[in-house]
């Protein structure tokens, strides 16, 4: 039997996220419609979590003894990682030691903070297909690396990077140099060690939302929602659909993939396996223990989007991963740098039939910053691309 508190009462059941973004605002506010007490961190003030959370905490995330004080103070009962950039370590001694539960687990929550962590679980322990890799520590192995097999064309990302953060593709010998520089420059930590990957020549990749709850029994379970298909540009999210048609061949083996490594991963909570598909070929690419930023489009066309989906697996609830509608997803950029920017045209993006926006709140923008999305129901995919895409670009960020 699961018990829910009143919050800011001494029964409150409380939940902390580390990681206030867009993705932890739409958690916190699925747990807010349960009565759930919640704490948003975030290493900035007025991160779009934040503003909708009971309590809003800053602090250096990956700093592990801010990390253990706040955790310790604020005593939640679940701590809900939505970053990579968190001082894990910490969270497995915590969780060691029956302070707190992380979500889905601490040992997830490390192996999934950097890219090797998860790519070793996957290819060399659980056996999966993935790009051939090497981790390289210097510009002399990444050279070796690439002459001794991996070969061109080859992708070479930070091991502690996201959203395509200091990655570039490398076509050939007169690439290199200036991929490792843009590596090193792009890294979230200066540790100079980077993946490099043979470049997997997909038809497309989608991504398999994948939960793990608790059924009757009490025994956990896990369920699928229906492929995401995406399109990147430069390592980045700009488009997201949902169902994407899959042969049922590729279908089943992304799911028995998406399966293996969650089964692994443990715990409950909704994650995010990223997968390439080739005619019947599946290969893992990588995988988030939380809600996806492709994953927004299920605000659209899900009975229960990721983020509820989330947060009622954590909670130890049933979940419905059904989808309701065929939808899309289009990111708006920022397109500017200033702080407190205005969104003109939010108006006629949402005559755009069957669409809906989210406008994050990020107290500042950048060009390249995700500061909201178009979202389109429609009866079909193909209809409803066209209309998120027509939503985001009639939204227009300008200085104020
Ligand atoms: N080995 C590869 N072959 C082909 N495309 C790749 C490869 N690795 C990454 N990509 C492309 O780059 C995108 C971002 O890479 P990913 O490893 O998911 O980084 P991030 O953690 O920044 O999301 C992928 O979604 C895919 O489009
Ligand atoms: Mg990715």
């Amino acid at each position: 039997m699961t018990t829910l508190g009143t919050p800011l009462s001494p029964h409150a059941t409380k939940v902390m996220l580390l990681g206030s973004g867009e993705l932890g605002k739409e958690v916190l506010i699925a747990l807010q419609r349960l009565g759930v007490e919640t704490i948003a961190v975030d290493r900035y003030e007025n991160a779009p979590g934040q503003q909708v959370a009971h309590h809003a905490r800053t602090i250096t995330m990956s700093d592990p003894a801010q990390l253990k004080a706040l955790i310790e103070a604020e005593k939640p009962h679940l701590v809900v990682p939505e970053i990579e950039a968190i001082a894990t370590p910490m969270l497995e001694e915590l969780e060691a030691a029956g302070v707190v539960r992380v979500i889905p687990t601490a040992r997830a929550a490390r192996l999934t903070m950097d890219r090797e962590g998860i790519r070793v679980l996957a290819a060399e322990t659980l056996g999966l297909p993935t790009s051939p890799y090497k981790f390289c520590n210097s510009l002399e192995e990444l050279q070796a690396a690439i002459d001794g097999g991996i070969g061109y064309p080859c992708i070479v990302k930070p091991v502690m990077s996201s959203s395509g953060k200091g990655q570039s593709k490398i076509d050939g010998p007169a690439d290199v140099q200036k991929a490792w520089d843009y590596a090193m420059a792009g890294g979230r930590v200066s540790h100079g060690r980077v993946i490099v990957e043979g470049f997997i020549d997909f038809d497309y990749e989608i991504t398999q939302l994948t939960v793990r709850s608790v059924g009757a029994d009490g025994q956990i379970v896990t369920s699928f929602c229906d492929p995401i298909g995406h399109v990147q540009v430069s390592g980045d999210y700009v488009e997201s659909w949902q169902p994407h048609p899959m042969h049922p061949a590729a279908l089943e083996k992304s799911r028995q993939i998406a399966k293996a490594v969650t089964d692994n991963l443990g715990g409950q909570g909704l994650f995010g396996v990223e997968l390439f598909v080739k005619g019947e070929q599946v290969w893992f690419s990588e995988v988030s223990p939380r809600p996806h930023d492709t994953g927004l489009v299920t605000l659209c066309t899900q009975n229960q989007s990721e983020f509820e989906l989330h947060a009622r697996a954590i909670l130890g609830l049933p979940v419905d991963t059904s989808l309701r509608n065929p939808g899309a997803s289009a990111v708006i950029y920022g397109g500017v740098e200033a702080q407190g920017i205005v969104f003109d045209g939010v108006d006629e993006a949402l005559r755009v039939p069957g669409t809906d926006l989210r406008l994050f709140g990020k107290p500042e923008s950048f060009v390249k910053r995700r500061m909201g999305v178009a979202l389109a129901r429609a009866a079909d995919v193909e209809t409803a691309r066209t209309n998120a895409k027509q939503a985001a670009s009639k939204v227009r960020p300008r200085v104020a």
